[in-house]
């Protein structure tokens, strides 16, 4: 039956009865959570030798960073800027889920979130179009490799197609209404990257657009992902997305989401079973040509085709390969170096970190301090938090002379001080107090929106009473989000961003805290100083009446504007600074490429390294532009004293804009450059764009 190829079923942990039934009947084109080499094997053989026409499974999961061996959250990966380290990660990913028989993972999830209290954030790359393009990239190349029926590739999948980080008041599934221009410029560039990377699916998001459901949008399926952008593989819809068409309230039946879906370009129906169970009797009364079920039909065959299924149904899966490349050694050597690059200093005044190695009696606060699952974070794939070594162990480990005291205080989100009082004296006994606070590993992720960004329960309560002790004070963060933290940023002297960072949590911090490696990671996203300035980033356009000290402009009466910690920042324990920033010339031609270079000089006492970024901005256009959008970013290694010139290239891709009739264009006119360690200050440049470049 050929709309069985179009059914994606859920399994839980292996197919019941009834499911391996539907797959002998040609009725199901893949499962999704069916994992491990035996029970996906079993399943593949029933289809590829029970049903009449042997076509083999799609296997789909969610391997979102990392399959055994977890990585940091994806939030935490992009804070590296290292997409070189994120491909490796990612591969990694695709290696143990493929040993364990899946084949297709639900990856990467590519949604720009300018709105913390959006639990997805955590899964994203943060709220820059650049920087998510690039990370986007990377991904598909480290899931997909150059060959996809290779043992360690699995196809993936570029989600949630579209703008599904946009949900007003950052409810999760909530409305998006974005403009037709912000959705080109800011949302819809890393979906294209990873499609441009050869990304073989795409998932059709949940949320509506401006009064159109994604999931039932031709405009969005069709017009801009197949007749624009070109992408020749297939659309698989969000989990029931299909059948949801009736609570948005455009289907009145099953059978009419079903026809709106698929005809928008929604190939794949993801657990609703109305394409297998309603379509049927549809396509029969001639409501749905029969060239739209086959060209989805076709889609399907394809992705599964470029796996090599037909050839080898099991991808290269064994019992044995799944049991020798899981939780490999290089595997969670890599983790733990990714988690180090993602850590980002957030402030550390008198050079209160790194620690001294002999640094007799660290206490050690808080409850994430000692938290395996937290340090997981969402979607941890078949991950065990028997896995992860946690802060606490970390610490114990390295600091093996010194003492380390350890007390909970509280739980994440306890409302009771009972425990702060051994808190409060363990702190008075020791040289430095480490706390440990944040979020629960399951507070980010799907259906996990926050309307508050302050530390859960009485947390923020436990970190008062321990820096009231006197005692120099430590903060490290574990988060899923952007966290809106002005008391810690003004009274707590070192703060250290250490999201959710896998399996390797322990060994990664401990090596930062003690400076055995230094931090290098920026921020992806910008911190908010509170929820009321939420949504906030960096490249906002400038307003009629940018914030001044004149009353009627743009701000509030009761706060800055500015964030408590920008886009791009991320401290060092040793410093760096710019110099020489030269352009390639002060004039060129809309088409042309621009070559601007600096130097950048390690100027402390340590090695380190620092992500170097550069900005745009068009001065004055036909349509508003950002203040500053990232155009470029090179992270590199500097030995003390050191100097590195760095050549960037800025191309009509950078440079453009969507006018006033949809045109991508660039505009003549005046351009600033900015470069520098964040999003903030840095060395500027002009240029200039003429129609006709001068000699
Ligand atoms: C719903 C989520 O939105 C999506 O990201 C995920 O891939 C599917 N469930 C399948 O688990």
């Amino acid at each position: 039956m050929k709309l069985g190829q179009l059914n994606l079923l859920s399994v839980d942990n292996r197919p019941n009865e009834e499911q391996l039934a539907l797959v002998r009947q040609g009725k199901v084109g893949g499962f999704l959570n069916l994992t491990g080499a035996a029970a996906t094997r079993e399943a593949q053989r029933v289809a590829v030798t029970e049903s009449r026409l042997k076509v083999p499974l799609l296997l789909g999961h969610d391997v979102i960073h990392g399959y055994r061996t977890i990585f940091p959250i994806p939030l935490a990966e992009a804070a590296s800027w290292d997409p070189e380290a994120v491909e490796d990660a990612a591969r990694v990913a695709g290696r143990e889920a493929a040993a364990a028989g899946v084949n297709w993972t639900f990856a990467p999830m590519v949604d720009i979130a300018r709105d913390p209290r959006w639990g997805r954030i955590a899964e994203g790359s943060g709220e820059d179009p650049y920087l998510g393009s690039v990370m986007a990239a990377a991904r598909v190349r480290g899931f997909q490799g150059t060959d996809l029926r290779s043992p360690d590739a699995v196809m993936a999948t570029a989600k949630h197609f579209a703008a599904y980080g946009g949900a007003e008041g950052g409810r999760d599934y909530n409305t998006v209404d974005v403009s037709e221009r912000t959705l080109r410029e800011i949302y819809l560039p890393p979906y294209r990257a990873a499609i441009a990377a050869g990304a073989g699916s795409v998932m059709s998001a949940f949320n509506e657009i401006g009064g159109v459901p994604s999931s039932s949008s031709p405009w969005l399926l069709t017009q801009v992902l197949r007749r624009e952008w070109g992408f020749r593989g297939f659309v698989v819809s969000d989990w029931t997305s299909v059948e949801e068409l009736r609570a948005h309230g455009v289907a009145a039946s099953r059978a009419d989401a079903g026809k709106l879906a698929l005809e928008a370009g929604v190939d794949m129906d993801m657990v609703s079973r109305i394409y297998v169970d309603d379509l049927p009797a549809v396509v029969r009364a001639g409501r749905i040509p029969l060239p739209v079920v086959n060209t989805a039909v076709r889609r399907v065959l394809r992705g599964k085709a470029a796996l090599g299924l037909f050839a080898d149904p099991y991808h290269g899966s064994s019992v044995e390969r799944e049991r020798s490349v899981l939780l490999a050694p290089e595997h969670r050597q890599l983790a733990r170096r990714v988690a180090q690059e993602a850590i980002v200093l957030l402030k550390n005044d008198g050079q209160r970190l790194p620690l001294s190695p002999d640094a007799r009696t660290v206490a050690v606060i808080g409850p994430l301090a000692d938290d395996r699952a937290a340090a997981l974070g969402s979607w941890p794939g078949r991950g065990d938090p028997q896995d992860a070594v946690t802060p606490l162990e970390g610490i114990k480990a390295r600091a093996a002379g010194g003492r380390i005291l350890y007390a909970k205080g509280c739980g994440i989100t306890d409302t009771a001080a009972a425990g702060f009082a051994e808190a409060v004296a363990l702190a008075r006994q020791a040289e430095v107090a480490l706390l440990v606070l944040g979020e629960a590993g399951d507070m980010s992720g799907e259906a996990a929106s926050r309307s508050t960004l302050g530390l859960p329960g009485v947390q923020q309560q436990l970190l008062e009473a321990v820096y009231a002790t006197g005692t120099p004070v430590v903060l490290v963060l574990m988060n899923g989000r952007p966290l809106a933290l002005q008391w810690a940023a003004d009274h707590v002297p070192a703060i250290l961003e250490a999201w959710f960072l896998g399996v390797e949590t322990g060994p990664a911090l401990a090596s930062v805290l003690f400076g055995d490696v230094n931090p290098s990671g920026k921020l992806p996203v910008t911190f908010p100083r509170a929820v009321g300035q939420v949504p906030i980033y960096y490249n906002h356009t400038n307003t009629g009446r940018p914030p001044s000290a004149d009353k009627y402009t743009s701000k509030y009466v009761d706060l800055p504007v500015s964030p408590v910690f920008p886009f791009g920042h991320g401290l060092s324990y040793t410093t760096f600074t710019f110099s020489d920033l030269r352009l390639g010339a002060p004039r060129v031609a809309p088409a042309d490429t621009l070559r601007v270079s600096v130097t950048v000089t390690n100027t402390g006492a340590r090695e380190g390294a620092e992500v170097v970024q550069l900005y745009v901005k068009d001065e004055v256009a036909s349509v508003t532009r950002p203040v500053r959008a990232l155009a470029g970013f090179r992270r590199v290694s500097l030995r003390p004293g050191e100097s590195r010139t760095l050549q960037f290239r800025l191309t009509p891709k950078e440079l453009g804009l969507y006018d006033q009739r949809m045109r991508f264009v660039v505009e003549p006119g005046t351009f600033r450059v900015f470069v520098g360690g964040s999003s903030v200050g840095g060395l500027e440049g002009e240029f200039e764009v003429r129609a006709q470049a001068a000699r």
